[in-house]
């Protein structure tokens, strides 16, 4: 069964492995761990089998007009059983105070966003592949 949790408390890197997949230059689990830590919310789908973190989505936000959400990924094998679909709406939820809910995506996901009610708009973006892995633990 998956359960969803909206705390990364008690998770450990043995928990969080499998993400980013075809990512380049991809973060660490304990950069991972750090992203989710660092997030104004998150919601994450949980294996209860194993305990294991199989998808998550984050938001950052100003906590008063706009939230932006970076990152939504269900590992592999635990695509097509409508966990996406679950992150996105309880993520939804919780950033219904917001007037601005902004996130950027392939031309692939556009119907599958707008299933959610969000319209396709235009973004402009910078992506410095380079520095994919993370900002380093500052001392
Ligand atoms: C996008 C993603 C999170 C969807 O997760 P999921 O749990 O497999 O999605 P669901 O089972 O809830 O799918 C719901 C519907 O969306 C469709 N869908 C799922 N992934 C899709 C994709 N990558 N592109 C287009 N449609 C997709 C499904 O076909 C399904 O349609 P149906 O209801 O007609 O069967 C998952 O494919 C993933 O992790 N992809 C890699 C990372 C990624 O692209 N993240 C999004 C960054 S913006």
């Amino acid at each position: 069964m998956i359960t969803y949790k909206d705390t990364s408390k008690d998770l450990t890197t043995d928990n969080v492995r499998g993400f980013f997949v075809g990512w380049p230059n991809p973060p660490s689990e304990e950069t991972f761990l750090r992203i989710l830590t660092g997030s104004d919310e998150i919601v994450l789908a949980i294996d209860d089998a194993n305990g294991r973190v199989v998808g998550f989505i984050n938001a950052i936000t100003d906590g008063v007009l706009a939230a932006y959400i970076p990152l939504l990924e269900v590992l592999p094998e635990y695509q097509g059983r409508k966990i996406g679909t679950e992150l996105v709406k309880r993520l939804l939820d919780k950033l219904e105070p917001y007037y601005m809910i902004d996130l950027v995506c392939n031309d692939s996901l556009v119907g599958f966003y707008e299933r959610f009610g969000l319209p396709r708009a235009t973004a402009m973006a910078a992506r410095r592949f380079d520095r994919q892995s993370g900002i380093a633990r500052r001392a």
